[in-house]
């Protein structure tokens, strides 16, 4: 197949207007979307390539040929592409075959976010953090991913809202987080703007290790936000 449309409809690109996707195969066979998630703070944006890398490697699978569009690429290829030894093509598996992120909603949220938590890739840092997304499709689940670069990782949050975009997965109605090798979980600064622009004044719930949590609204987690509304341009 030569390009996957429904990916392209999906990136959210509000502020260049120019969709981007990509489609990782793994090890086992599967394919892993990945669109580009732009922020209102543009170096917080996410890549189409890093987005579909992240998705498969969130879904406990080691990525082995990355699938772009002729014609496009991206300034860090080189890098992933000899950092995971990569082959590149450009034929895409049809719609049927991608990896649908979204899940049936369970009923023991708490529980399967801890367990979520083995899938962290965390050879830098050995903290592993989980992220749940209940979504108006069902639930979407992150966790961080480190690699060699550490500019590069991105946290559980930003995982999972971009496996919640590339799915098509609608609106995000709360954020679930868990990282029990701290006392305290709180999103870092640069989640708290990406939370922001997807969530807004829905709730994200922090469970802490004495069994409690918090829950704030994306809005009330970052009081002074960066705005930019002028920069909207499509
Ligand atoms: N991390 C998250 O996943 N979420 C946060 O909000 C804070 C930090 C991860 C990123 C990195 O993999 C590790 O924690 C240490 O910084």
């Amino acid at each position: 197949m030569k390009s996957l449309k429904i990916l392209e409809s999906r990136a959210y690109t509000p502020y260049s207007g120019s969709p981007q996707y990509a489609v990782v195969k793994g090890k086992s066979g599967n394919y892993y979307p990945g669109v580009r998630v732009e922020n209102v703070s543009y170096p917080l944006s996410i890549t189409a390539v890093q987005a579909a890398l992240y998705g498969c490697m969130s879904e406990s699978d080691i990525p082995v040929e990355i699938i772009l569009p002729e014609g496009d690429s991206e300034f860090l290829i080189d890098y992933w592409k000899s950092h995971f030894s990569l082959k590149i093509s450009h034929t895409f598996p049809e719609e049927s075959e991608l990896t649908n992120y979204i899940l049936q909603p369970g009923n023991e949220l708490r529980k399967d976010l801890e367990k979520l938590l083995e899938r962290a890739s965390v050879s830098e840092s050995n903290f592993p953090v989980a992220c749940i997304l209940e979504t108006e499709k069902g639930w979407v689940t992150g966790v961080n991913i480190e690699v060699g670069s550490w500019p590069l990782g991105l946290c559980a949050e930003r995982v999972a809202i971009s496996k919640a975009v590339a799915s098509g997965a609608g609106q995000i109605l709360a954020a679930h987080v868990t990282a029990p090798k701290s006392d305290y979980v709180s999103p870092c600064g640069a989640c708290r703007q990406v939370l922001f622009e997807h969530l807004m004044s829905k709730r994200v719930y922090l469970y802490q290790n004495d069994g409690g949590y918090f829950d704030v609204t994306a809005e009330q987690l970052l009081p002074y936000h960066f705005k930019g509304d002028v920069l909207k341009k499509f």
